[in-house]
């Protein structure tokens, strides 16, 4: 199967990674540490984005590899991790052999997969015993960005967004089982994002929007921060990830 169109992360790259690359680094150390990545280990961070995984796994010591298919985001990965073997394409296709790795991560990009064709891949690549390493957001109703994602969508005069079934509890748990891995350890880990001023508040969360939406939403955008900004100024969000490692 080919892999799938850049789906627009390329003209976000360097911004996201500015904005959000760190925020999930709570989930990415949750996930090392329950698949015991360490010196020699071979893994695969599927869906790399801007490398932060891949770089906290090399320092580890592991042999890393990624794959995104943003070129953007690769072209940032390999300047957070230029050790790493990077390969252009999503997880419906890894463009690597059978068996190559003991480990697989993906962090907030199987989702944007197609589910069956993306588990069957990280089946092949795995060796017999090798571990599929999953995290992603947690339900909204855990994470103060929600509040501010509902107050976006009022402005904008939609329904607040529903959760998909794999934020729920139990959700990446029934993902691993669909692939028939069989479950090592799952958890909920918090995460906080923080902007350090209006501007950056809304350009994080309006990010990849044009200059004439965020006029327009910017606002509703920086009320709905208020309960959540410091006497400095700044605004911290405490968010939930939830991770789940599953044995081929
Ligand atoms: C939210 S970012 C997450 C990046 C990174 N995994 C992390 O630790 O934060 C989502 C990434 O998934 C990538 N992506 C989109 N479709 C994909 C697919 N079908 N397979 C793998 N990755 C995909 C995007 O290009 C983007 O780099």
């Amino acid at each position: 199967m080919a892999p799938p169109e850049d789906d627009g992360w390329s003209p976000i790259a360097t911004e996201w990674a500015t904005r959000w690359g760190g925020f999930a680094d709570p989930a990415r150390r949750a996930l090392l540490d329950a698949a015991a990545v360490g010196t020699g280990v071979r893994l695969l961070d599927a869906g790399c984005g801007s490398g932060e995984l891949l770089r906290l796994a090399a320092d580890r010591g592991a042999a890393v590899a990624g794959c995104d298919p943003s070129p953007a985001m690769l072209a940032v990965a390999g300047r957070s991790a230029p050790e790493a073997d990077l390969r252009t394409g999503g997880l419906e296709a890894l463009p690597w052999p059978d068996g190559a790795f003991d480990v697989v991560t993906a962090v907030n990009a199987l989702h944007l997969a197609d589910q069956g064709p993306a588990l069957a891949e990280v089946r092949r690549v795995l060796a017999p015993g090798g571990l599929l390493a999953l995290a992603g957001w947690a339900e909204r109703s855990r994470n103060e960005l929600g509040v501010l994602e509902a107050a976006v969508a009022a402005a904008d005069g939609e329904p607040p967004a529903e959760d998909p079934e794999d934020r729920l509890p139990g959700g990446l748990e029934a993902v691993l089982a669909a692939g028939g891995f069989a479950l090592v350890a799952a958890d909920l880990v918090e995460a906080t994002w923080t902007a350090v001023d209006d501007e950056a508040l809304v350009a994080g969360v309006l990010l990849g929007e044009d200059v004439g939406t965020k006029g327009e939403l910017g606002p509703a955008v920086v009320a709905a921060a208020a309960p959540f900004r410091s006497s400095d100024g700044v605004v911290r969000l405490r968010n939930h990830l939830r991770w789940a490692v599953g044995r081929r």
